[in-house]
C-alpha cells in the first residue's frame, strides 16, 4: 500500500526511547535460525546463495520439498521472477498474474461488481454513484477469509461460502471519473470514497465447475466508512470515546448538538489485513486510520495536551494522506471532532452469518495500527490472538482471553474479546523474550505503575485500563517493548502431523529508518511522534537499512497462549541474493531466502502471511511492484509458500505491473484458494488510467463465472482463484 491517498507507513511516528539490544549482534548472528538446529547451516545457505546467482529460470523439474513435522511437503516448482520491463513503457513488467504449471488463476470479482441484490455492473468510467458503490464490491481489496456453509451431510462446504474481504483505502484518481479534483471536490465523492472501504461479504459457489459469486445473495453486505457499530470491551463509554453526534445522509454529516455516549461509532476504515476466530466471525484490521482525517483548522498537536500527544503518537494531523473527507464531512474534521479519531485503530468482529447484525469494536484489543489478528485456541480453550502494529519502530501485541471458548455454544463466544489482558512483546537478545502486560498494575521502565503514570491515570483501574487501550502504543512505550521493523501479519503454525508448539510467526517488512541518524529510540513517556525514532538495529532487528525485511517467529514457553515468555528467532531475512548492493557489516541485502535447487525464489517486503490448514506457510509481499531499483532482480510482487522446518522456498505467483499481492482465503478441502491483487497500476493519473497497468482485464476476458465480460478503462484491485489442474490441494 502506497499512492496517492495512502502513502506507506514508512512514517514512524514512535517517540519512547525503548532500549535496544545492538550490543549482541554479533553474539546471535550465527544461531538466530535457532528452531532448525542442523536444518540449513551457513554452508549450505552459501551454496544455495551460489546456485541462484543468475538462475532465476527454473531449467529443471526440481524434486518436490519433502514433508517433515508439522509439513506436507509442497509439489510444485518455483515460477520465474517476473522481471522483464516492456520497451515501450521502460517500466512496465508482464501485467499478468502467473502461477505454478499444473495450476490455473482465474478472475474471481473486482473492484465495482454487484455483490448483493440490486447491485449494478460495473459501468468501466467509474461514474457509478456512491449509492450504486454501496452495491458493489469495494476498492483495494487486503485481507480475506472464507466461511463455508454447510454442505452434505452437515459437514463445512467447499463448494459455497461466504467470502469476507476488506478494502483498505481507495485510489482517488481513479474512484473518479473525473480524478479526486477535477470537477471540484463535494460531498458525494466523500460518500462514494466512504462506501469503498471497508468490508464485503460475499456469497461464493462453484457450480458446473465454475467459481462465482452469487450476485443477488441475502447474505451479500457491504459495511462501509458510515456502518452503525457497537464499540465494546473496556474501552467503551469512556469519555475519550465520546464524540460530536451526527446524523448521516447522502448529502451531509448535520451535528444534533449532541454528544455520543462512547458506546456506539459509525464505520470501519484502512481495513488491511484481517483475522476470524474459532466461533465463524471475522476480524477486520483498522490500520492507516489517521490518514483519512484532516483538519478545517488547527489540529491540536502540542506535546503537553492529552488530545496533542494521542494525535502525535498516532499520526493524525491536518493534512492526512490527502483525502479530503473532512472538508465535506465534519465528523472526520479533527479541528472540531478530535474524540472521532479515537473510534479507529481497533479490531473489528463481524457476523458474515447474520447479515443484519452489527459489527463490534472490540477495545480489549488495544487501538494501534492493526495489520492482521491471529489467534491460538490454548489447550484449556482460552483464546490467545497475536498482532502487528504496522508502522516503522512498532509493536508486537496478543491478547489473552479470560474465558475458555465454548466449541459447541456459538451464542456463548459472542463477547469473549471483551474481556482478557493485552500483552506487548519485547524481544530479549538471548532469544528469549517477554510479553509485557498493559494493565494498571503494569510498573514501566521508570519504575511507576501504570496507574500512576499521568498518560493513563484515571479515577478508578477501569479508567485506567480504558486509557491503556485507547493510548496502546504509549502504554507499550511505557514498558519497554522492542520496536520492530514494521509488523505486519501474523500467523500461526498448525498443531498438526507431530507438531504441538504454539509457534507465530510475523512479517517485519521493511524500516528506512533502522540504523540511521541520530539515533534516538521511544520515549517513554510516549511522547515521540509515530515513525520518527531512528533506532539501532538490534537481535530481533538486526538490519540497517532494512530494505528487504524479515520475518520472526516466536514459541511460546509451554505451549500454551499464556505464557509470559518465549523463545524466538528469525525464520528468514528476505533479500535479493544476486543484488549489486554492497554487503555491510550489519546488513546482508542479499538475505538468506532457500530456493536452491528450484531457481531463486527471491523476494523482499514480506508482508501477507498465513498458514494453511495443512502446515504450509504462504508469503505475500508489497514493494513498489514495477521492477524498479531494488527490485530489478526481484520484479513484481509475489506470493511464495515456504517449508516452516527447512525455511525452502518456492516462488507461486507473480503479479501485474505497481500492485501487492494481499489477502489469501481457501476451502476446508484446500483445493480452491483465493488471492488478492491490490492497486494494480497504482499512482496512475487521472486523465490516464492505464498509465501503468490494464489489469485485469487486459488479461481476462471474463470473470470466472464465465459471463462477466469485463469493461476497458481502468485497472481494479480484484480476487483471482486458483485451482489446481488435476483438482488437488493447493500446494501439492
Ligand atoms: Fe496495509 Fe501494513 O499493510
Ligand atoms: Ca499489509
Ligand atoms: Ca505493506
Amino acid at each position: 500500500m502506497k499512492g496517492h491517498s495512502h502513502p506507506t507507513n514508512d512514517v514512524s511516528l514512535n517517540p519512547s526511547g525503548n532500549r535496544s539490544i545492538r550490543d549482541v549482534i554479533d553474539a546471535v548472528s550465527t544461531s538466530r535460525r535457532q528452531f532448525v538446529k542442523g536444518g540449513v547451516g551457513a554452508a549450505a545457505l552459501a551454496t544455495a546463495g551460489g546456485l541462484t546467482l543468475g538462475g532465476l529460470v527454473s531449467t529443471v523439474q526440481a524434486a518436490p520439498v519433502p514433508p517433515g513435522p508439522g509439513f506436507p511437503g509442497i509439489g510444485f516448482d518455483s515460477i520465474p521472477a517476473s522481471t522483464d520491463i516492456d520497451p515501450g513503457t521502460g517500466s512496465k513488467l508482464a501485467d499478468m498474474v502467473k502461477v505454478p504449471a499444473g495450476y490455473t488463476a482465474q478472475l474471481f470479482v473486482a473492484w465495482g461488481d454487484p455483490i448483493m441484490p440490486g447491485g449494478a455492473p460495473f459501468i468501466g468510467d467509474a461514474s457509478e454513484t456512491a449509492a450504486d458503490q454501496m452495491k458493489q464490491y469495494g476498492m483495494h481489496n487486503d485481507g480475506m477469509h472464507f466461511f463455508p456453509l454447510l454442505g452434505t451431510g452437515g459437514k463445512p462446504g467447499s463448494t459455497r461460502g461466504l467470502l469476507c474481504v476488506n478494502h483498505e483505502y481507495t485510489h482517488e484518481d481513479i474512484l473518479f471519473t473525473d480524478g479526486q479534483v477535477g470537477g471540484g471536490y463535494t460531498i458525494a465523492k466523500t460518500r462514494k470514497s466512504q462506501a469503498a472501504h471497508g468490508l464485503s461479504v460475499l456469497e461464493v459457489r462453484k457450480a458446473g465447475g465454475r467459481w462465482m459469486v452469487t450476485k443477488t445473495s441475502p447474505f451479500g453486505r457491504r459495511i462501509t466508512a458510515n456502518t452503525p457499530m457497537k464499540i465494546s470491551g473496556p474501552a467503551a463509554g469512556h469519555a475519550l470515546m465520546m464524540t460530536r453526534e451526527f446524523v448521516i445522509t447522502d448529502l451531509a454529516s448535520t451535528p444534533t448538538g449532541g454528544t455520543t455516549d462512547g458506546r456506539k461509532a459509525h464505520g470501519t476504515i484502512n481495513n488491511c489485513a484481517n483475522g476470524y476466530t474459532p466461533w465463524g466471525t471475522y476480524l477486520t484490521c483498522e490500520e492507516n486510520f489517521n490518514g483519512n482525517f484532516g483538519g478545517s483548522g488547527l489540529v491540536d498537536t502540542s506535546t503537553t495536551t492529552e488530545i496533542g500527544k494521542l494525535n502525535r503518537r498516532y499520526g493524525l494531523s491536518a493534512g492526512g494522506f490527502g483525502y479530503r473527507w473532512h472538508t465535506t464531512d465534519p465528523r472526520f474534521d479533527l479541528t472540531t471532532n478530535p474524540n472521532e479519531a479515537h473510534h479507529f485503530g481497533w479490531v473489528v468482529e463481524v457476523d458474515p452469518y447474520d447479515p443484519k447484525s452489527t459489527p463490534v469494536k472490540r477495545t480489549a484489543l488495544g487501538r494501534f495500527k492493526h495489520e492482521s489478528a491471529q489467534y491460538v485456541v490454548d489447550k484449556d480453550g482460552r483464546l490467545g490472538v497475536y498482532m502487528g502494529d504496522d508502522e516503522r519502530n512498532e509493536y508486537i501485541y496478543k491478547f489473552v482471553a479470560t474465558k475458555p471458548c465454548s466449541p459447541t455454544n456459538r451464542a456463548a463466544n459472542r463477547n469473549l474479546l471483551d474481556e482478557g489482558t493485552l500483552y506487548v512483546a519485547r524481544f530479549d537478545a538471548d532469544l528469549t523474550g517477554v510479553w509485557l502486560p498493559l494493565t494498571p498494575g503494569a510498573i514501566g521502565k521508570d519504575g511507576v505503575a501504570l496507574r500512576d503514570n499521568p498518560n493513563f491515570s484515571g479515577a478508578n483501574d477501569a479508567e485506567v485500563l480504558a486509557k491503556i487501550l485507547i493510548k496502546a502504543r504509549m502504554a507499550g512505550d511505557a514498558v519497554g517493548a522492542t520496536m520492530m521493523d514494521r509488523p505486519e501479519w501474523t500467523g500461526a503454525r498448525p498443531r498438526i502431523l507431530g507438531f504441538d508448539e504454539v509457534e507465530v510467526y510475523c512479517t517485519l517488512t521493511n524500516n528506512n529508518r533502522r540504523g540511521t541518524l541520530p539515533a534516538s529510540v521511544m520515549a517513554a513517556d510516549g511522547s515521540t511522534a509515530a515513525g520518527s525514532a531512528r533506532p539501532p538495529v538490534d537481535a530481533a532487528n538486526p538490519r540497517e537499512d532494512n530494505v528487504y525485511g524479515h520475518i520472526i517467529r516466536w514459541r511460546e514457553t509451554g505451549k500454551s497462549v499464556t505464557a509470559t515468555t518465549f523463545a524466538w528467532d528469525l525464520f528468514v531475512q528476505a533479500g535479493d541474493a544476486a543484488t549489486a548492493k554492497p554487503a555491510k557489516p550489519t546488513n546482508d541485502y542479499q538475505g538468506n531466502i532457500v530456493d536452491a535447487p528450484n531457481g531463486s525464489a527471491d523476494y523482499g517486503a514480506p508482508d501477507g502471511l498465513w498458514f494453511d490448514p495443512f502446515g504450509r506457510l504462504w508469503v505475500q509481499t508489497d514493494q513498489v511492484g514495477d521492477g524498479s531499483g531494488d527490485w530489478v532482480n526481484i520484479g513484481s510482487n509475489v506470493m511464495v509458500c515456504a517449508d516452516p522446518n527447512t525455511g525452502e522456498t518456492r516462488r507461486f505467483m507473480t503479479s501485474p505491473n505497481k500492485c501487492e499481492v494481499t489477502g489469501v482465503a481457501m476451502t476446508p478441502d484446500g483445493r480452491t484458494m483465493w488471492v488478492g491483487i491490490q492497486h494494480p497500476g497504482e499512482d496512475s493519473a487521472s486523465a490516464n488510467p492505464t498509465q501503468f497497468s490494464n489489469w485485469p482485464q487486459g488479461q481476462f476476458a471474463v470473470e470466472s463465472d464465465g459471463l462477466t465480460v469485463l469493461p476497458p478503462g481502468r485497472p481494479r484491485s480484484s480476487v483471482v482463484v486458483i485451482t489446481k489442474n488435476d483438482g488437488g490441494v493447493i500446494g501439492t
